[in-house]
């Protein structure tokens, strides 16, 4: 899979010599897997045309902050919301100063201050502006508001100064934007995610289950990704595709999933557990190895009870922090305090799976999540809002 599979890119370019060079940025943005769109300031059309860009990046050129043709006409904040990195490709020094005084008043720069999205700046110009103390003091307050910076590199400048002021080369983009997404609060994390549904056989053809998307375990896989953790994720049967970064490993039964979880607990080391996996509690006693037929009266099959995954982790000395989900149908709040108690792991997540606009099978998801001195309401949102968080939440309960 590419580098950047399925990641919404913002490019933003502004009015340089170097915007020339942003439809191939684009372009290698979308080799690399990427999904883009673009948004030119207005005096980057006096150095390269919308429609080279739209061409690239096969979608409508953003430019106005006024006249959008985005549906709720704030296109700012769609566009912001939407994107899952900012490249800025050339960045102006009047582009640099007005982020830095948090100036929103063109498409660009309110879409900027609308995000809380990483931010790639990749500057392009004169070198005396570069050098330029007033520039070198936007740049370092940008730092410092963790905004990410890419080049210039040195060499000859299009005014036939030499010195520092090139954009960085097209190429190294998808690179730059791929290390910034991993920069984040579990940098270096080890965490282990299980997912989806599992499958209990009953014979070649039939099985029990339930309805687990696995949406929300990968959500929380793709934010755990995005905050830098390395992430082992343990699924049962799902559509979805799981985040590039992954090492996914497919798993079947309740069975399987319990090997393959305790198999990479007790080989490497974990740092945090998410068990959002909707195990089956039970399975058949006895499987057909061929189909059953119709047997012209009732049938009954004796289920014995699978091993409890959750449990067994927080039974483990020196164990990873561990976060447990419970499915509830009614008395979230009660049977989730039990399941907490009962469990013994620091945090558990339960969310109410009897709602049709919310749990299994949508993109939405609530949560009570609950530790030993918190307890906390996720609202209905989508899973990867409601992931991103769960991930705040247990990082504020690992370092308290
Ligand atoms: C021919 C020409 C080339 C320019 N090249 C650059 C450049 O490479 N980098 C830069 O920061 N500004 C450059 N400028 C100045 C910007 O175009 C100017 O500051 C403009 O206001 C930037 O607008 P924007 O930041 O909204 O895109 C250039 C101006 C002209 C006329």
């Amino acid at each position: 899979m590419n580098m950047l599979s399925n990641k919404k890119i913002i490019v933003i370019v502004a009015g340089g010599i170097a915007a020339y060079k942003a439809p191939e940025v684009v372009r290698v943005f979308k080799q690399a897997g990427a999904k883009v769109k673009v948004v030119m300031t207005k005096s980057a059309a006096e150095f390269t045309t919308a429609l080279a860009l739209q061409a690239v990046s096969g979608d409508f050129v953003h430019t106005d902050l006024f006249n959008d043709e985005l549906s709720s006409g704030m296109g700012h904040i769609e566009l912001a919301k939407w994107a899952d990195a900012i490249v800025i490709a050339p960045a102006t020094a009047n582009l640099v100063s007005n982020l830095a005084a948090g100036r929103a008043e063109d498409l660009a720069t309110s879409i900027c201050l609308a995000t809380d999205k990483n931010i790639l700046i990749a500057p392009a110009m004169n070198v005396q502006m570069w050098e330029n103390s007033i520039t070198q003091e936007n740049i370092k307050s940008l730092k410092s508001r963790d905004f990410t910076f890419h080049g210039p590199t040195a060499g000859e400048l299009a005014c036939g100064d030499v010195g520092q002021g090139r954009m960085s080369d097209p190429e190294t983009f998808p690179n730059a934007v791929y290390k910034m997404l991993k920069k984040g609060i579990w940098q270096g994390k080890n965490v282990l995610i299980t997912a989806g549904p599992t499958i209990e056989p009953i014979d070649p053809v039939r099985f029990i289950s339930n309805h687990s998307s696995g949406a929300m375990g990968y959500e929380i896989a793709r934010r755990s990704v995005e905050v830098g953790a390395n992430v082992i994720l343990i699924s049962g049967p799902s559509v979805m595709n799981p985040p590039y970064e992954c090492e996914t490993i497919n798993v079947e039964t309740a069975d399987q999933m319990f090997e393959k979880t305790f198999e990479q607990i007790n080989t490497k080391i974990i740092d945090i557990v998410f068990c959002v996996a909707a195990v089956c509690d039970y399975k058949p006693l006895i499987y057909s190895k061929e189909k059953i037929k119709k047997q012209g009266k009732n049938l009954t099959f004796e289920l014995i009870q699978n091993k409890d995954i959750l449990a067994e982790l927080c039974k483990i000395k020196n164990r990873p922090f561990v976060v447990g989900f419970a499915a509830e149908t009614e008395n979230i709040e009660d049977k989730g305090l039990k399941k907490f108690n009962e469990k013994g792991c620091d945090v558990l997540a339960t969310n109410d799976v009897s709602s049709y606009d919310s749990g299994f099978n949508s993109q939405y998801n609530k949560l009570l999540v609950i530790s030993r001195k918190n307890k906390k309401i996720i609202e209905r949102d989508y899973k990867y809002n409601v992931a991103k968080k769960l991930i705040d939440f247990v990082h504020s309960e690992i370092n308290s």
